[in-house]
């Protein structure tokens, strides 16, 4: 699978290289990054997004959001933007260069500043989120955030820890997972994206797609993410303990993604898919409410927003799942394609009541979740 725009891009430059940038840096106006912004910079960098090499300009958000497409025609959903402070963009000259700089002050990137641009805070809700509801996560990250956004191409020195609790070699680059495919044998890798523990239903979706393709990549983002949402170093133990005991070894592959939620559901999708064909994968899962939060979501919006995108542009290909279940009747995972059961013999838990059993030390029924993957978080609850 070839990377989005036909070059894997790789904005990140050598240790001695660095270290000269990073003297050049300290008499350069700076930029803050959020840490959401600070994982996208770092994707960036490894060409997670590419064909993108750095941060939007005015025409290519505006396409983003009217087309859902990059000035060059191919399909693109989420704005990947820079947001600037009033007193930091005044500072910012087009034709020079700025730093950027992480959470703890550390140079991480250099900026060739290209233009600054007011966003369209409306306009940008309604087309990512189709909502301007602050209750909403990514609208309320949005809204914290500055109106001014800077653009141009980065160069990355790294230097700082990407996302909180992951090694960085839990964490592969595209150049990495793809090499991996490559002596692995895998001709068609199926990406399974997730931000929490995978429970039996997840499990299952993910097995049928085995059935299919070569390889499994399984793809848990670990940049910010709702606080409700569980920390990063938790889930990655939860997969390790499942993928040893349940899973061929191999046939999967674990890395984590240091990727912020936006929670956009369908517009999401699209954003995790070209990602993911980044990384090297021919497939990704989608099931219900992919990415989604609350109601703000129809079950499927996810699946259908793909039929609206030329598949040879996109080339990675959604593999849809619907509402998957345990069936009492059948006894095996399944969803309404696969067994003639009654509502009252399929087994559904709601996130609410899983984390009320895990906080009383209880595991749920493993027709929801193994027991292995449980008494991880039963432990993580009882230090707490
Ligand atoms: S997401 O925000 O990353 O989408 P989650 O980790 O819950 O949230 O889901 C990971 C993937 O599994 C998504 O493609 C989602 O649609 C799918 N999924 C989650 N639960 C189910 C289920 N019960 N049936 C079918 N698909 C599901």
């Amino acid at each position: 699978m070839p990377p989005y725009g036909g070059r894997l891009v790789d904005r990140v430059v050598d240790p001695a290289a660095a270290e000269a940038l990073r003297a050049e840096a300290a008499r350069l106006p700076a930029v803050q990054l959020s840490s959401r912004v600070a994982t996208d910079l770092y994707l960036l960098a490894v060409g997670a997004l590419s064909p993108l090499e750095g941060f939007m300009d005015r025409e290519q958000y505006d396409r983003v959001l009217d087309d859902m497409s990059l000035p060059t025609g191919l399909p693109w959903s989420i704005p990947v933007v820079l947001p600037v402070r009033r007193d930091e963009a005044d500072r910012l000259r087009p034709g020079e260069r700025a730093a950027l700089l992480s959470a703890r002050d550390r140079p991480v990137a250099m900026l060739d500043v290209t233009e600054v641009y007011r966003r369209d805070l409306k306009r940008e809700c309604l087309a990512v989120y189709g909502t301007e509801d602050s209750a909403h996560p990514g609208v309320a990250a949005l809204e914290r955030l500055s109106d001014l956004y800077v653009a141009g191409s980065i160069l990355y020195l790294g230097g700082d820890e990407v996302a909180e609790g992951v090694a960085d070699d839990e964490a592969l680059t595209p150049a990495e997972t793809r090499a991996r495919f490559r002596d692995l044998g895998w001709r068609s890798v199926v990406a399974f994206q997730t931000r929490n523990p995978i429970h039996r239903a997840h499990e299952y979706l993910q097995k049928c797609a085995l059935e299919m393709v070569d390889g499994l990549l399984v793809h848990p983002v670990v940049g910010e993410t709702k606080t409700d949402d569980l920390p990063a170093d938790l889930r990655m133990k939860c997969y390790r303990v499942l993928l040893e005991k349940y899973f061929p070894q191999d046939r999967v592959l674990l890395s984590a993604l240091p990727l912020a939620m936006r929670y956009a559901g369908p517009k999401e999708a699209v954003f995790h898919a070209i990602i993911r064909r980044n990384f090297g994968c021919t497939h990704m899962i989608v099931g219900r409410d992919h990415a989604g939060v609350g109601d703000y979501y129809g079950t499927y919006d996810a699946q259908r927003i793909f039929d609206r995108i030329d598949p040879d542009q996109l080339g990675i290909r959604p593999l849809n799942f619907e509402h998957a279940f345990w069936c009492r009747l059948t006894e095996q995972m399944a969803t309404a394609k696969t067994s003639p059961s009654s509502p009252d013999e399929r087994v559904f838990l709601s996130g609410t009541r899983v984390r009320e059993m895990l906080a009383r030390g209880e595991r749920p029924p493993v027709e929801f979740t193994r027991p292995e993957v449980a008494d991880v978080l039963i432990a993580a609850h009882q230090k707490a």
